[in-house]
C-alpha cells in the first residue's frame, strides 16, 4: 500500500463531535509508574499507539507483566529496582522520546548493563540532556556525544542530586523523578515551568513530592524509595492531537466542533491561550478534576478573522508540540505574527522550527526564519493553486498532520509522504479528518 495521501480539496463546512485518543504523556507515565509498583494496576482509554506499543514491549522486556485487552491495559509491576532481565538486554525505544528518556530514570539502580537503542530520528536526538543529571546519581553510561544507542549500568549505591533543569522540558524533569524515586534521601529539582504530569501522578499516589511553585519555574522535593500502590487511571484524551482538529474547525468556513474529554492541564494550555489571542473562538464546558488533572470538553467555531500575534514566551513550553499548527493559523492572520526563543523545536522528532517554515514556504507564505525564531507574513486571502509535495521530514506525525491540516484548509494540490507516521502518536487520525467528511485520497 502506498505511504502517501493525496489531497485536492479543502474540506466541506462540518458541525460534529468528536472523540480523541488518550493522552501519549499520560499513558506512557502509567505504564511506567505501574511498572513499578507490586500490586495490579489497571487504566482505560491508553493510547494504544507505537510510542506506547513501545513503552509497554520495553517493560515486557524487563520482567513486567503486560495484558492488553480492547478496553483496558493492566500491568503488575515488579516494584522499585524490580526489573528482571537477561544480559545483553537492548531496549528498542522506537520513536519515543518520552520513553526513551523516563526509562533511563528507572534505571538508575539496574543490575546488569542494558542498551537502548531508537529508529532514525530518536538516533539524532539529544540524550546528554537526561544522561548529565543522572550521572549524578551514580549511572553510568557510554554513549557517542549522547546519541542512541546508549548504555547504561545502574549502581547499587544512588545519591540523591540537586538539579536546575533550564530548558523547560518536561522529559528531563520527569526522568530525574523517576530516578529519585529509587533513590534513598532527598532530590531536589529546580524546573522551568514544563507539562507537569508527573508531578500530579506523584501526588495522586501519595508518594513523598513537594511542590513549590514559583513565577517562571518549580521546587519539586521528592524522597524516595516508598512502595508504590496501584494506579488505576482514565486516560484522558490528548490535546496535542484535539488541537489538529481546533485549529482545522477555525480555518475551515461556517464550521463547528465539539470535542469531549479532553485534558486541559493548565502546563499544556499554551495553544489555547495563543489561538485565543489570535481570535479564535474555543469555549469550555463541563469542567471538571480527574486525580489532578482538568478535563473538559470544548466547543470550536470557524473564525475568518485571525489576528497575528508577538507570541508572550511564557507559552513556548505549554505549546512546545502546537507550534506548527500555530503558524498555519499565524499564515490565515491579517498582519505579521512573531515567536522567539524557540530553539527546542529543533530538538523534535524533526528540526520542527525548519520544518515550519518550510511548509509556509510551500504554501506562498514569507516568513523569515532564525535559529530560534520565526517572522510570518500572514495572508488573510490565501488560496493555494500549486502542487505541494512534503516528504523527508523524518517521519515527524506532527509534520504529516500539520501538512494535511495545511490542505485541507488552504487549498491546492498535495501529496503528503510517510502516512504512517501517524501510528506514532494518533493512529485514528486520518479515520477522524475522513469522519469530518473531508475527501483524501
Ligand atoms: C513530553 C514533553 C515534551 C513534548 C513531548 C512529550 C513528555 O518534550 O514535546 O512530546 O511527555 O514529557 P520535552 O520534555 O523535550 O520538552
Amino acid at each position: 500500500m502506498s505511504n502517501f495521501v493525496k489531497i485536492k480539496n479543502k474540506i466541506n463546512r462540518f458541525n460534529k463531535k468528536l472523540f480523541i485518543d488518550g493522552d501519549k504523556s499520560l499513558s506512557i507515565r502509567w505504564a511506567l509508574l505501574s511498572s513499578q509498583s507490586l500490586k495490579k494496576s489497571r487504566s482505560s482509554n491508553l493510547l494504544l499507539s507505537e510510542d506506547v506499543m513501545s513503552t509497554l514491549n520495553c517493560l515486557k522486556k524487563l520482567g513486567v507483566k503486560v495484558k492488553i485487552s480492547k478496553n483496558f491495559c493492566e500491568i503488575i509491576g515488579l516494584g522499585l529496582n524490580g526489573f528482571k532481565y537477561k544480559k545483553n538486554l537492548t531496549l528498542n525505544a522506537g520513536n519515543s522520546g518520552t520513553f526513551g528518556r523516563l526509562i533511563l530514570g528507572l534505571l538508575v539502580h539496574s543490575k546488569k548493563e542494558i542498551r537502548i537503542k531508537g529508529d532514525k530520528s530518536l538516533s539524532k536526538r539529544d540524550f546528554l540532556r537526561v544522561i548529565k543529571p543522572l550521572e549524578k546519581f551514580g549511572a553510568k553510561f557510554n554513549s557517542n556525544y549522547g546519541k542512541l544507542p546508549i548504555r547504561i549500568q545502574g549502581t547499587n549505591n544512588s545519591k540523591p542530586i540537586k538539579y536546575y533543569e533550564n530548558k523547560g522540558s518536561a522529559q528531563c524533569k520527569s526522568a530525574v523523578m523517576f530516578a529519585a524515586l529509587n533513590t534513598q534521601g532527598e532530590t531536589i529539582i529546580k524546573a522551568k515551568k514544563s507539562r507537569d504530569h508527573s508531578e500530579l501522578l506523584f501526588k495522586n499516589l501519595k508518594l513523598p513530592i513537594k511542590v513549590i511553585k514559583r513565577k517562571k519555574h518549580d521546587i519539586i522535593k521528592i524522597k524516595g524509595k516508598k512502595k508504590i500502590p496501584a494506579l488505576n487511571y482514565k486516560i484522558p484524551s490528548d490535546i496535542s492531537s484535539a488541537a489538529f482538529f481546533v485549529v482545522l474547525t477555525a480555518l475551515s468556513k461556517n464550521s463547528q466542533l465539539k470535542i469531549s474529554n479532553i485534558n486541559i492541564n493548565p502546563s499544556r494550555l499554551g495553544v489555547f491561550y495563543i489561538l485565543k489571542l489570535m481570535g479564535v473562538k474555543i469555549s469550555k464546558l463541563n469542567v471538571r478534576y480527574y486525580k489532578g488533572e482538568k478535563i473538559a470538553d470544548m466547543i470550536i467555531k470557524s473564525t475568518n478573522k485571525i489576528k497575528p500575534i508577538n507570541c508572550p514566551v511564557k507559552f513556548n513550553s505549554s505549546a512546545i508540540d502546537e507550534y506548527l499548527l500555530i503558524f498555519l493559523v499565524a499564515a490565515k492572520a491579517r498582519g505579521v505574527s512573531y515567536f522567539k526563543n524557540l530553539s527546542e523545536l529543533n530538538e523534535k522528532e524533526s528540526p520542527r522550527l525548519k520544518w515550519g517554515s518550510k511548509i509556509l514556504n510551500k504554501m506562498g507564505i514569507k516568513n523569515i526564519v532564525t535559529k530560534d525564531s520565526i517572522k510570518i507574513y500572514g495572508n488573510p486571502n490565501l488560496k493555494i493553486k500549486k502542487k505541494i509535495i512534503i516528504k523527508k521530514f523524518l517521519k515527524d506525525h506532527r509534520v504529516f498532520m500539520t501538512s494535511v491540516i495545511a490542505a485541507l484548509s488552504f487549498g491546492g494540490d498535495w501529496q503528503i509522504f510517510d502516512k504512517d507516521s501517524i501510528n506514532t502518536s494518533f493512529p485514528s487520525f486520518l479515520k477522524k479528518i475522513r469522519h469530518l467528511g473531508a475527501i483524501i485520497g
